[in-house]
Formats: structure tokens, sequence, C-alpha cells
């Protein structure tokens, strides 16, 4: 076991380089199932869910070759096999992409509930609801979904979203490439995920329309072809690196970013007095004064992004004034606002409020990372606080994050990866 110990109160100087976007790769590798070919595809990020994600569809019985770190080619023609055991699923919630492929492939899927970061009730009726609108029967029995529309195959349909699903949305897309007829996805999600979700299907041959608008229409071909396709920057991952930077203070350049994605954060940060200046693919972040404070509600894009809200009101505990936050999408997100009073926040959680009263600084304090962003925000902390941050449970920050020591190592962040032996473990758990 790692954790992660940093040193803190040191601005930032440099460059980084952002690696390809986490929820796109995890939808982009299942929908390689559909693909009648071999899919080159690149910018991939070295992050656990990725690696997951291959190890589950070499398990199914595709080719799977790594032609350098960030590009693979994956070859599905040869699978036979539609189920998809527990283990892996557990372990990542983005494998409820694999109902969606593997029902739009073989007309049948068997896939374990999804797991993943506990942010709350994760439901997927709606992801059932639009494979049953296309003529799945869909039962949810002993943990496992079973989807099968052998009888008939799937058909086009409307699909009308009660909500905002960026998962139900990407999912329905993938069960409609290879369907009879046309299906609309109406109030659909507006991620740069799922446009990219799109243009990899569209650059195989498939016919989506509308995607990155809240209709999307997907008529059905007969099948796709090999191709490769470039992965999009992550959003969440250059975010997070301007949250640091914020943070932390410092002038930093952060490399290979579509500066649109970044609107509502770039927009906040502003208001909170922080300097970004955009440059082609680039954007610099430049932090000199003091923190101001504002208000965040989390919403689906083009809102503001709640795998954005941990590392956020990191930099609000230090902005000077009272901030508010609203968490508009995850009802569980505040989990990590226990581990921020250890190092001297001040913040008040009343249901999807918190209110963050701004501190002169944070001192270090040992943390326990408890889902993926939350353990990225205190990160975030860790780098602006005095004195030392050791934060356990990194397997969910290392789910996310490219190199994030490294990245971090690289604009002058004291930030290491130490080896925990087991005994210091037991010590750790027997404390409570
Ligand atoms: C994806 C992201 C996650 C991000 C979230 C919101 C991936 C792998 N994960 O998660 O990082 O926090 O989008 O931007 O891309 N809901 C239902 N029924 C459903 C599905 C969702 O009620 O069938 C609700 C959820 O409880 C939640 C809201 O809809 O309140 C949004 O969830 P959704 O957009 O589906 O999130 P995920 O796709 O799971």
């Amino acid at each position: 076991m790692y954790k992660y110990v940093i040193h803190g109160g040191k601005p930032l100087f440099g460059e980084i380089e952002i690696s390809g976007a986490k929820n796109a790769a995890v939808a982009i590798l299942p929908a390689a199932l559909l693909v009648d070919g071999v899919c080159r595809i690149e910018n991939i990020p070295q992050i656990s869910d990725v690696t997951l994600s291959l190890e589950i569809l070499r398990e199914l019985g595709a080719g799977v070759r790594s032609i350098n770190k960030n590009t693979v080619e994956i070859d599905c023609r040869h699978i036979r096999n539609f189920c998809v055991p527990d283990d892996p699923c557990r372990k990542m919630r983005a494998s409820y992409y694999l109902i969606g492929a593997l029902l739009g492939r073989f007309g049948r899927a068997q896939v374990s509930m999804p797991g993943g970061c506990n942010l709350g009730v994760r439901p997927i009726d709606l992801h059932i609801k639009g494979f049953e609108a296309l003529g799945a029967n869909v039962d949810v029995l002993g943990g496992f979904v079973y989807a099968n529309a052998q009888e008939n195959g799937l058909s086009g349909a409307t699909v009308y979203m009660d909500q905002v699903s960026v998962g139900a949305t990407m999912n329905v897309m993938m069960a409609a490439v290879l369907a009879k007829g046309l299906t609309v996805i109406e109030n659909a999600a507006k991620e740069p995920h799922v446009v990219d979700l799109a243009n990899f299907l569209n650059s195989m041959g498939a016919d989506i329309m509308g995607a990155g608008t809240d209709v999307i229409k997907i008529r059905g071909v007969e099948k796709l072809h090999g191709g490769t396709y470039s992965i999009i920057p992550d959003q969440i991952e250059a975010g997070t690196y301007m949250a640091c930077v914020a943070a932390a203070g410092g002038n930093v350049l952060i490399k290979n970013v579509i500066p649109k994605h970044l609107d509502c954060i770039t927009a906040k940060l502003v208001e909170m007095g922080v300097e970004i200046q955009e440059d082609g693919d680039d954007i610099r972040v430049i932090r000199k004064h003091g923190l101001k404070r504002t208000n965040i509600k989390t919403m689906p894009y083009p809102g503001f992004p709640t795998d954005m809200q941990p590392q956020m009101t990191a930099c609000l505990c230090l902005a000077q004034g009272t901030s508010m936050v609203n968490e508009g999408i995850w009802e569980n997100r505040y989990r990590y606002v226990e581990e921020f009073k250890r190092m001297g926040a001040k913040i008040q959680v009343d249901g999807k409020i918190a209110v963050v009263e701004g501190v002169d600084h944070l001192t270090g304090a040992p943390l326990q990372a408890c889902d993926l962003r939350a353990g990225a925000a205190m990160v975030v902390a860790g780098l602006a606080a005095v004195g030392t941050t050791e934060i356990g449970s990194i397997h969910y920050i290392e789910r996310g994050y490219d190199d994030l020591t490294g990245k971090l190592q690289g604009v002058g962040a004291d930030i290491r990866i130490v080896d925990v032996p087991d005994d210091d473990l037991r010590t750790e758990s027997h404390a409570g």
C-alpha cells in the first residue's frame, strides 16, 4: 500500500501536460466491442480504470495490443462472450458501458452491477429504460443485469431522459448504433465525453447527429469499421491542476487542453482573483494575490462540473470571506469535509449545501482519500497547507489521474509516493 506525502506551502511554476480524458476513455474502450475491425485508440491516459477496462476486454476475448504507453489497438471481431463477471465490474462504475456495448453487438448482455466511487445512490434505471425502449428485456437478478433483445433485435425509438445522465446517454448511444432505424435521445447529456464517444463511433462508420446538444439522433447502420481515433484531453484533470495553482499560488502553463471545456472552471477562478490566459491549446494559470470568496452550484455541462466540486471547495477554504457550495448532482459528495476539518478548514454541511468560511491557512495533517475527486481535493489542500500532509487510500486517486505525482513534481511541488509497511497499516486500521 502506498500514500502521498506532501510538504505544502510552495507555489508552483512550470508546465503540466494534460492526458486523455478518463470519462471518455472508459466509454470508448468498451465501445470498441461494436466495431467490426481493428480500432487504434490514441491519447489513452495511464490510469487504473483504463487498465481494468482493457483487462475486461481481454477477458472477453479481444485482441489488445499496446503500441506505446498511450496508444492501443483493439480487435473485438472474434469475441463470442457477452457475460462479464462480478469482480472487475465492482471496481469501476463505468463498467455499465459494457451493457450497452454488448447488447448492441450481440443483442444480449449479462453484466454484474457496476461499483465505483461512493457518491450516494447511483441507480441505472435510466439506462435500463433506454434499453427497454429499444426493445430489450432487462432484468436485474442476483447482482447481475441481464439484457436480451435476441428475438427481434434492437429497434430505434425515442428515449426521453427524465434526468440528464451522462452514463445513460452514452449507454443508449452504444446500444443504438447498430439497431434498426432511428433512435432519438431527448434531454441528453452534453458533456465533452458524450461528444467524444459520438465522434469515435462516427469515425468508425456510425451515423450520430446532435451530440453536444440535448437531442441526439442515431440512425442505425449495418456495421462499424476499424479506424484510428484520439481521445480528447481531460477536462477534470486540467481543472484539478488549475485548482492546485489557485490554492498553492504560482504560474503554470497547462498544456494540451480544450479551453472551451474549461470555461465553467475558468469563470469561477477568475471571480476568485486568479488570472487565466488562453493561448491555443494551452492555458496559463497565475495566482499572485489572495483568493476571493464565491458561490458554486454543480450542474450538468455546460454548468459547473460536480467532479470539480471538492477541488474548488479546497480553494474556497483559503478564500477571504464565506462561500456557498451547492451540490446539484450527487447526494453524498461531502465526505471529504471531515478530512479538511483536520487541516483547520471551517465548513458546515447541511444536505446539498456546504458553507465554507475562508481561513488564513490550512495545516498539514494525515488524511484518507474517500473517493477519486475527494482524494484529488486533498492533494490541492495539501499543496497549499503549511506543513506535511499524508494521504492514504491513493488507489482512489490513481483510478483517474495519470502520473499525478510526476506532473506536480515537474512544477516544483514537494509530493512523493511512500510505501506504507503492512505493520503500519495494521496500526492505522486498529486506530479506527
Ligand atoms: C458520470 C461520471 C461522473 C460524474 C457524473 C456527473 C463517468 C464514468 N462518470 O457518472 O464522474 O460525476 O457523470 O457528471 O463518466 N441517475 C439516475 N438514474 C440513472 C442514472 C443517473 O437517477 O439511471 C442520476 C444520478 O443519481 C445522478 C444524476 O442522475 O444524480 C447524474 O448521474 P450521471 O450523469 O448518470 O452520472 P454517471 O454517468 O454515473
